[in-house]
């Protein structure tokens, strides 16, 4: 009955006896309407004849036959049925459908004055936002435009609208610096404008923000020192400042902000001492200091703060496990990697509850004690780049909960444990580089979820093992003294992605079966005792991308089918479909918004290694899908290169040095246009070296050393810069710019500038300088482009981007 009451004396109930008297119809206003159809039309297209695309949007009521524009999906109406709310956040917008949706789509909404809470998230809208628009828009309270694509910088205009009590525009384009006003906005609750490219200060005018609960500006390019007035937002529960280039000292203001709940300053430029006030928050849960130059001295006094998260990477940590720790009862994810940490494992930490654990690259000693691995929700370990020793600890396979164990760069020994095979659930196992040995492999579960398998740089001995569950995607076993022929159970393994055998004693022909192995992007035997020819069926491997066959005895001839590697032609050069796309990294990172690319560090799997070059290199494991690599040399393979390899066009390093091949040098290698590096060295190759080399544009490396080749090296903008004469020793008769030896037909050509007038000396000075800049400019070229796209995020891969900052804690530890 209360309740009745109340509802018959609002306002509300008044309104809606009385609008009938008043009113013929009871509709939104007509303007409003056609606003809101103009911006469908805007946003699909005009699809009044195209009822698909609306069932498709759930936009179908919205039709110029229905009047009442309140009644449409996604609005919202106040009692006096005029237009407050639009909510598009649930839309997902299909991109193939439609072409670039660029920010005038939201010119027509703002005629809506009466608009109070407006989210148009996830559509991928292009262009800057209006500030003149949005300046109509006064009664806002409610701004959410993340997720999109804008541009330019915030406008002005945005931190007049007083009433605004979210404002929410990360994961767009945004650049510019924050403008001074943005104090003005006193109502503000929520701010969020992560993921964006703004840059400059955080005004000092942010402390007049007094209202905010939750800011967010992680993931930006803000610098200088965190403003000390961060200090008078008092309600703050949640701070984001991560991953921007933000210096100075962690303010002493910020012992102001009682309520906090999460501060996460990780990835700055952040120095000084660590305050042990940081420690004492009441409600702090989650604290992330790693990344910066901090330093956390001795904690004397039992810190207050109960966390749920706590990293202390790179911190300056030394000396034992700090003990304090121990009094951390709640602690579920515990990062203290990247540190100087010495001393063994503590008995009390083994004895924790806490699921993630990560430890790695300090000086941690001693054995893992078996009370770890008895803990079922153990859900990640990492212990990489310790000096741990041992054997593993029987118990392991009681960690069944387990789904990253990385214990790679350390001294553990012996042979593992039969147990590993227990863990039903563990998808990621990284043991490289110990001193394991043994000829005794595990037997998996055919059940349980392995996907990767690294096993590279031990001693292990015996035969291949291939005692994996059917459904791993990478085992790599370099390093070891595997022996014996490649077994043909590897056929079995139908989601085969990458095998790595490389530096073993393995023996026999390549075998045919290997070519059934289709899902295969990554084939690595290099240094075995392989012989025999290269299987001609091999270019059924249609994903192969990277294929190294060098140091062994293979001989006969190149099979021009290798020509047909769709893999090494085709431009596969969509970032979204890595590799590594089924590789576990836990949800929990992505939805703290981290990208694959923050897994530097503590998460480093073992790169590829392979000769790039003349150097060996490592190929960081995130980004293998960028690469293109053949190399068939030091072997003994002989006749004639064949033509159609110039198919390769997507071919970014070929290698084929060090064999008996004769003939010339196919024509059509001068359409190998991704070619970074070509090494024909050390063959008996004749003849001219062929003019069409001049194609090659992003050729860097050129090694033609050590064959019969004669005539003049083809000159080109490119082939001019490859003036090592190194390149093109012990020939037959090369000549040309590259190494100074003049073709007989270019005899002339001094004559022809001397008339120029220029003296001849400084000419060719001149000529050698530039050449020399030019090849101090390229030299590194292939690392820096993908360095350059590593720091814009091209490597981002999408399904991964993930989000959300907001963790919430009944989801944040579940797989
Ligand atoms: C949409 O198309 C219909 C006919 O298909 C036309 O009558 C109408 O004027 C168009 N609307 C707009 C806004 O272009
Ligand atoms: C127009 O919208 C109304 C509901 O608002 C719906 O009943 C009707 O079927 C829609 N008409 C079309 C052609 O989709
Ligand atoms: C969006 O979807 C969520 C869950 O799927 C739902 O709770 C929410 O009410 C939806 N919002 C709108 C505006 O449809
Ligand atoms: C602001 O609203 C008024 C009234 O609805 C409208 O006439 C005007 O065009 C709007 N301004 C902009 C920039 O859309
Ligand atoms: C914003 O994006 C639009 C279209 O994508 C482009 O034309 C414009 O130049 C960009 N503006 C800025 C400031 O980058
Ligand atoms: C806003 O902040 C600035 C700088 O901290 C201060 O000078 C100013 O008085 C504040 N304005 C209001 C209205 O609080
Ligand atoms: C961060 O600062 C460093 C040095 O101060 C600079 O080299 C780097 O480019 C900056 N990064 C960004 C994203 O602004
Ligand atoms: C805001 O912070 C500054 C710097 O810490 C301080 O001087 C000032 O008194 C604070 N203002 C309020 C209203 O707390
Ligand atoms: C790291 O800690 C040591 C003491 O353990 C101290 O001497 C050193 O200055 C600290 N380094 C930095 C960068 O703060
Ligand atoms: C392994 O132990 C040896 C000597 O016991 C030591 O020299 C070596 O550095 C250790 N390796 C690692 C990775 O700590
Ligand atoms: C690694 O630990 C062993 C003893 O287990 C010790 O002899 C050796 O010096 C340590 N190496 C390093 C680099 O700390
Ligand atoms: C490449 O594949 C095509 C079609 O599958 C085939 O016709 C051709 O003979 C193959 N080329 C070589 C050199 O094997």
């Amino acid at each position: 009955m209360a309740k009745l009451g109340t509802f018959l004396e609002s306002p509300c109930i008044f309104m809606i006896m009385l609008i009938p008297w008043f009113s013929p119809c009871v509709c939104c206003p007509r303007y409003q309407k056609e606003s809101l159809l103009q911006f469908k039309v805007l946003l699909l297209g005009n699809t009044s004849s195209n009822s698909d695309m609306d069932l498709l949007y759930g936009l179908e009521s919205w039709n110029s036959t229905s009047d009442d524009c309140c009644q449409w999906k996604y609005v919202a109406c106040d009692y006096l049925q005029k237009v407050t709310a639009l909510d598009l956040s649930n839309i997902t917008f299909f991109q193939p459908f439609k072409t670039l949706v660029t920010s005038d789509v939201l010119t027509p909404l703002f005629r809506l004055q009466t608009l109070s809470s407006l989210h148009i998230c996830k559509i991928d809208i292009h262009g800057e936002i209006s500030g003149v628009g949005f300046a109509n828009l006064t009664n806002l309270v409610e701004l959410f435009m993340d997720e999109n694509s804008f541009n330019g910088s915030i406008p002005p205009q945005l931190f007049s609208l007083r009433h605004l009590e979210r404002l929410d525009l990360s994961e767009n384009l945004i650049g510019g610096t924050l403008d001074n006003n943005l104090g003005d906005l006193s109502n503000l609750k929520e701010l969020s404008l992560d993921n964006n490219l703004i840059q400059g200060k955080i005004p000092l005018q942010i402390g007049n923000l007094t209202n905010l609960e939750a800011l967010s500006l992680s993931h930006n390019k803000l610098s200088g020192a965190i403003p000390l007035q961060i200090g008078n937002l008092s309600n703050v529960l949640t701070l984001y400042l991560n991953d921007n280039n933000l210096s100075g000292q962690i303010p002493p203001s910020i012992q102001k902000m009682e309520q906090l709940q999460i501060l996460a300053l990780e990835n700055n430029l952040l120095s000084g001492d660590i305050p042990t006030w940081l420690l004492d928050f009441k409600n702090m849960q989650e604290l992330y200091l790693g990344g910066n130059k901090l330093s956390l001295g001795k904690i004397i006094i039992v810190p207050r703060s109960k966390f749920f998260v706590l990293s202390l990477r790179s911190c300056n940590l030394s000396g034992e496990i700090p003990f304090w720790l121990s009094t951390q009862t709640f602690l579920l994810y515990l990062d203290l990697s990247e540190n100087n940490l010495e001393g063994n494992f503590p008995k009390w930490l083994a004895e924790s509850d806490i699921l993630y654990l990560i430890l790695s690259s300090n000086k941690l000693s001693g054995s893992l004690p078996s009370r770890l691995f008895q803990f079922q929700r153990l859900y990640i370990l990492i212990l990489s780049s310790n000096n741990f020793s041992g054997p593993l600890p029987d118990t392991i396979g009681e960690a069944i909960g387990m789904r990253i164990l990385m214990l790679s760069n350390n001294n553990f020994s012996g042979s593992l444990p039969a147990s590993i095979s227990n863990m039903l659930k563990l998808e990621l196992l990284d043991l490289s580089s110990n001193q394991f040995s043994s000829n005794e492999f595990p037997i998996f579960n055919p059940n349980s979820s392995l996907v990767y398998a690294d096993f590279s740089f031990n001693k292990f001995f015996g035969n291949v093992p291939v005692t994996f569950p059917l459904t791993t995607e990478v085992i790599l076993l370099s390093h070891n003294h595997f022996s014996g022929f490649l077994p043909q159970c590897l056929t079995n393994f139908s989601h085969m992605k990458y095998l790595d055998f490389h530096d073993n004693n393995i023996i026999g022909e390549i075998p045919v079966f290997l070519t059934e192995i289709s899902s295969l992007h990554i084939l690595n035997l290099r240094n075995n005792f392989l012989n025999g020819s290269i299987p001609i069926n091999l270019s059924s491997l249609s994903a192969l991308q990277i294929l190294d066959l060098s140091i062994n005895n293979l001989d006969g001839k190149i099979p021009p089918s290798l020509g047909n590697l769709t893999g090494m032609i085709n431009d596969h050069d969509d970032s979204s479909s890595s590799i590594f796309s089924q590789i576990p990294f836990p949800s929990f990172w992505l939805q703290e918004n981290r990208k694959l690319n923050d897994f530097k560090g503590s998460w480093q799997l073992h790169d590829l290694e392979v000769f790039w070059k003349k150097l060996k290199q490592g190929l960081p494991s995130q980004h293998l899908q960028m690469y293109t690599f053949l190399d068939l040399s030091s072997n003994q393979l002989s006749g004639e290169i064949p033509d159609c390899l110039g198919v390769m066009k997507n071919l970014k390093s070929f290698n084929l040095s060090n064999n008996k091949l004769s003939g010339k040098i196919p024509m059509s290698f001068g359409d190998l246009q991704s070619l970074e590096s070509l090494d024909l060295s050390h063959n008996n190759l004749n003849g001219e070296i062929p003019q069409t080399l001049a194609k090659l544009l992003q050729l860097s490396y050129l090694d033609l050393s050590n064959n019969k080749l004669v005539g003049h090296i083809p000159s080109g903008p490119q082939m001019d810069r490859l003036n090592d004469p190194n390149s093109y020793t012990n020939n037959s008769g090369l000549c040309g710019l590259q190494i100074q030896i003049p073709c007989e037909s270019e005899k002339f050509t001094p004559k022809t500038k001397q008339k120029q007038g220029k003296p001849k000396k400084r000419k060719s000075w001149e000529t050698w300088f530039s050449w020399g800049m030019a090849v101090i400019g390229y030299s590194s070229g292939f690392f820096s482009t993908i360095l350059v796209m590593y720091v814009i995020g091209y490597f981002n891969a999408a399904p991964l981007q993930g989000r959300r900052r907001h963790i919430r804690h009944n989801t944040l530890f579940c797989f």
